[in-house]
């Protein structure tokens, strides 16, 4: 029963037209077919094209044939054509052979998503009947010819994301049965032509994303059936007209990024159906109206980037319904009004970089929905409130470059959602709470620049999530606590200018993922620890202006990423290691200011570094005295045999150059509805151990592979091959050879790459161990999941049937969270660009593991956005066709497949164009569930359809109006 019923409806059709009644001999179909074959002969049509069915009318046939069996192709009750619809048929070509003049009839005209180009010809005029003309997401350039503006039945104009260039002719304000004009992504100039504001039935109006400039005419005020004005991203400039504030039914007004000036209009609050107004990044000026207090549906406020003055109006506080409300970047005074404690949907709320001051009222805490509270960068005194520690759902509290005093209080380990605490650049005082360790998913802690004294507590050690760590500028003193080895996943620690003291803990070599390490301006002391050299990632280490003593360690010639080291202003003695010839060209080296001896290594690295202040130190660099050696013996140079070899290792090193970093630690849950067992630990072992050792792990996974031996082949993906590959009796790696056509040129930009994504540690991605390329072949080793991908599953009818309904919404929640991941919280975003079911794993408890993420710009190497091939047909957004700008929304979108795929079962194919308009009525499980397995529970169902209205909502052939990845998240997350 299921899948049955969309082929069920158009076979209704067919058999409608076939039964109607015979037509007359020469019917105009005739004329009309053969117009259309002309046209079709100009075109591109891609193999296996629908428009194969349009096929020349054999002689004395039945005249009705491109009424009944051509693809797009709808004819009136007089077997003329009246609707042409070619939606998304992969065509290229023009509309200069098209005769317009045969197809009279046409109502319909739908083109959109397909690679037309050339100019829209003036002679569409002909199609004076026309009630629905959709050329969006093509490529035509040209003008808007000002004659469409004589075809005055026209409900519908759709032009959205062309080429198109010029003004928007003022013809276009004629068209009085207009409905939408959808005109945004173009790059339209010129004025916004006042007539449009004869549209009087006008209902949508987009002209966002264009270069269009001058004043928003007065006469959009008449456009009464308004709902939707946008006009963001443009070059508007003047007033927004009062005479906006008759609109009385819309619902959205966006005038963002322009160069709007003036004030706000104080009419705006007449708007009561306003749910978003959002004017950003202008240049208006005056305070922010008190009347916008009466927009009681208003959900999002955004008034950021302007020149606004004065207070944020106490009546702001009655905007119920407000989830988003940013006022950032103005020139904003007074104090914060406590009104805006009864904003109880509040989610968002930016004021950063403003001038407000006073206290930060008490009142917030009552804000429960608060996810993301940013005050940074005002004048706002006294001490943070200890309501703050009521917002149990925040997230992010920022807080920084203000002037809050007092203690900071203990309440905010009670923040158990808080992922990203700054309260930097402040005059706060008194030690560090060890309560603070409670919030224990804190991922970045910033307390630097204040008065803090006392221990750095040891209790800290809990924050197993801990990025980023910075406690800089203080007066924090005693030592580096022990505990601090479990930041395994730490990226940043600053502890810079303060007053620790003692030596450098061991546990540092847990810190296997770090790149900036700053400890300068302590009272450090004795010897730097071995384990730096374990430390492999790191790009900065600054040890500079402590106490350390004895020699440098020759480990830190495994630092092989550095490219700045500063030991300066230490007591290192004894002399430069030799090994410091392995580090690889180019870092900056200060060693100044210390007690070292004896020769400069020859190695190209110490010539340009800073060594002066060592007295005992010679050689031919700036700074200090030659070696005596070196005066006597000058002429014949005593380094050539070593310089020979400092050129000749880093030529081996080419040969065989393996980067490899180890996935130890398991992904700490974000949320605390989803608690789940950590990640396997065992590889990451092994790569632990084999770390500094590139070849060895070469070596193995050749043997263990027996040379790539296709036994050992478990598929083959984009890229390369893929093979199971058993190091060690319980440590199994994925192994991905890549095609030779992969290979690359730029080899640090691809390393770096790499280094990114290995450092990426989520419970919803493949983890990426390394890579490796050698002279014969580049391989990327991967985590290896029992369950192998969801496609070979959801394929056999046997497998299938073990993905029950539940386990199916688990994974669709899997891949959002892993998506939501990448775009959301790395930075840069990134974009996976190939989401389909062959990439998404499934390890033993079916939990959702994408892979491949990054891979496909990892290879191209244009470090552009620019896609040429990327991408699985039956996948790609729409959008993508044309723009070849691949980004987060194009993820969405084959997300928004793939989740709908897992309800069917199968490719939802056709289902994926009609989905967006299918009503919540027509959505039903029944129709399109997968049938191999036994209906849901009530309870499930309602979860599935979950899925099915969010991935309704990602196929969105309009981009922008697909959700994010992170909405996406935050709505299955009620599943
Ligand atoms: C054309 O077909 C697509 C789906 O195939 C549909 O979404 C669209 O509404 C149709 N256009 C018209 C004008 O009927
Ligand atoms: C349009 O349809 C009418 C009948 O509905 C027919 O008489 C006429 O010939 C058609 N025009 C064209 C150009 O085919
Ligand atoms: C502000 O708007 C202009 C267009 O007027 C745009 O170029 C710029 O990127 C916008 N700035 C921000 C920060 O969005």
């Amino acid at each position: 029963m299921s899948s049955s019923y969309f082929l069920f409806f158009s076979l209704t059709l067919l058999f409608i037209t076939v039964l109607s009644p015979v037509p007359n001999f020469a019917s105009a179909s005739v004329e009309e077919g053969d117009a259309l074959l002309k046209w079709k002969e100009t075109l591109q049509v891609p193999n296996n094209s629908l428009l194969s069915s349009w096929i020349p009318l054999p002689m004395n046939s039945s005249a009705s044939i491109p009424c009944t069996s051509w693809f797009g192709v709808v004819c009136n009750a007089d077997e003329s054509i009246q609707k042409l619809n070619l939606t998304s048929s992969g065509l290229r070509g023009t509309l200069q052979e098209i005769s317009f003049f045969l197809l009279q009839n046409l109502t319909h005209f739908d083109l959109r998503v397909n690679s037309f180009f050339g100019p829209i010809p003036p002679q569409i005029r002909l199609l004076s009947k026309l009630i629905y003309l959709d050329f969006s997401q093509n490529q035509f350039s040209g003008e808007i010819p000002p004659e469409i503006g004589s075809m005055v039945s026209l409900e519908f104009l759709y032009l959205y994301s062309n080429n198109l260039s010029s003004s928007i002719p003022s013809s276009l304000g004629a068209l009085t049965s207009l409905n939408v004009l959808s005109l945004y992504q173009n790059q339209l100039s010129g004025l916004i032509p006042s007539s449009l504001g004869n549209l009087s039935n006008l209902q949508s109006l987009y002209v966002a994303e264009n270069n269009l400039f001058g004043p928003i005419p007065n006469e959009l005020g008449n456009l009464k059936s308004l709902t939707i004005l946008v006009m963001a991203m443009n070059q508007l400039s003047g007033y927004i007209p009062s005479s906006l504030a008759n609109l009385s039914n819309l619902n959205r007004l966006n005038v963002a990024h322009n160069k709007l000036s003036g004030p706000i209009p104080i009419e705006l609050g007449k708007l009561k159906s306003l749910t978003r107004l959002l004017v950003s990044n202008n240049t208006l000026s005056g305070s922010i109206p008190s009347s916008i207090g009466n927009l009681s549906n208003l959900q999002f406020l955004f008034l950021d980037q302007n020149e606004l003055s004065g207070p944020i109006p106490i009546e702001l506080g009655n905007l119920k319904a407000l989830t988003n409300f940013q006022v950032s970047q103005n020139l904003l005074n007074g104090s914060i009004p406590s009104s805006l404690e009864n904003l109880s949907n509040l989610e968002c709320m930016f004021l950063q970089r403003n001038n407000f001051s006073g206290l930060i009222p008490n009142e917030l805490g009552n804000l429960k929905s608060l996810t993301d509270l940013v005050i940074s960068k005002n004048q706002l005194s006294g001490s943070i409130p200890l309501s703050l520690s009521n917002l149990s759902n925040l997230q992010i509290l920022y807080l920084d470059v203000n002037r809050l005093s007092g203690p900071i209080p203990t309440g905010l380990g009670n923040l158990k959602s808080l992922t990203d605490l700054d309260i930097s650049n402040n005059k706060l005082r008194g030690s560090i709470p060890p309560e603070f360790a409670n919030s224990t998913r804190l991922q970045r802690l910033d307390l630097s620049s204040n008065q803090l004294v006392g221990e750095i507590p040891k209790e800290f050690g809990k924050m197993k999530s801990m990025l980023n760590l910075y406690l800089s500028n203080n007066q924090l003193s005693g030592i580096i606590p022990l505990e601090l080895g479990s930041f395994h996943e730490l990226l940043v620690l600053d502890l810079s200018t303060n007053r620790l003291n003692g030596s450098i803990t061991r546990s540092i070599g847990q810190w296997a993922q770090i790149n900036y390490m700053n400890l300068s301006n302590n009272k450090l002391g004795g010897k730097i620890p071995s384990e730096i050299g374990k430390l492999v990632h790191l790009e900065k280490l600054d040890l500079s202006r402590n106490l350390f003593t004895q020699e440098i360690p020759s480990e830190v010639q495994s630092l092989q990423t550095l490219q700045k080291l500063d030991l300066s202003h230490n007591r290192l003695s004894g002399s430069i290691p030799n090994t410091f010839t392995n580090l690889h060209g180019g870092i900056d080296i200060d060693l100044s200011y210390n007690e070292l001896t004896g020769p400069v290594p020859p190695s190209p690295n110490l010539l340009n570094a800073s060594v002066q202040g060592n007295p005992g130190l010679c050689g031919n660099v700036t700074g200090v005295k030659l070696c005596t050696s070196q005066i006597t013996k000058k002429k014949n140079d005593p380094f050539r045999q070593k310089l020979i070899l400092v050129i000749m290792l880093p030529l081996i090193g080419v040969v065989l150059l393996c980067l490899f970093t180890y996935g130890l630690i398991a992904y700490r849950q974000r949320w605390k509805k989803s608690p789940r067992k950590p990640l396997e630990e065992e590889s990451g072992d092994y790569f632990h151990i084999t770390s500094f050792d590139g070849k060895v792990v070469y070596d193995d996974i050749l043997k263990a592979t027996n040379d790539f031996n296709e036994d050992y082949c478990i598929g083959t993906g984009g890229y390369g091959i893929v093979y199971k590959a058993k190091l060690q009796p319980d440590n199994v790696v994925a192994v991905k050879k890549l095609h030779s056509s992969s290979e690359n040129v730029d080899h640090s930009g691809f390393l770096n790459e790499v280094r990114a994504l290995t450092n990426i540690r989520h419970r919803n991605i493949v983890k990426l161990y390394g890579y490796c390329s050698h002279a014969r072949n580049s391989i990327l080793i991967y985590e290896y999941l029992e369950n192998g991908s969801l496609g070979s599953i959801l394929k056999s009818d046997v497998l299938a049937k073990e993905l029950d309904w539940l386990t199916r919404v688990n994974i669709v929640k899997g891949v959002a969270n892993g998506l939501a991941y990448m775009h959301h919280d790395c930075s840069p975003p990134i974009v996976h660009r190939d989401i389909s079911i062959s990439n998404i794993l499934l390890d033993s408890d079916y939990e959702a593991r994408i892979s491949d993420f990054g891979t496909s710009k990892l290879l191209k190497l244009d470090s552009s956005n620019w896609t040429a091939v990327a991408g699985t047909y039956g996948y790609i957004a729409p959008e993508l066709a044309y723009t070849m700008v691949a980004n987060e929304k194009c993820d969405v979108y084959s997300f928004g497949v793939v989740a709908l795929e897992v309800v069917m079962g199968k490719h939802p194919g056709e289902l994926i164009t009609s989905l967006p308009t299918l009503s919540d009525d027509h959505l039903v499980l029944a129709n399109v569930g997968d049938s191999r397995i036994p209906p849901p529970s009530s309870q499930v169902e309602k979860d599935v359809m979950l899925v099915l209205r969010v991935s309704r909502a990602c196929l969105n052939s309009n981009p922008h109006e697909r959700p994010t990845m992170h909405q996406v998240s935050n709505l299955l997350m009620k599943a």
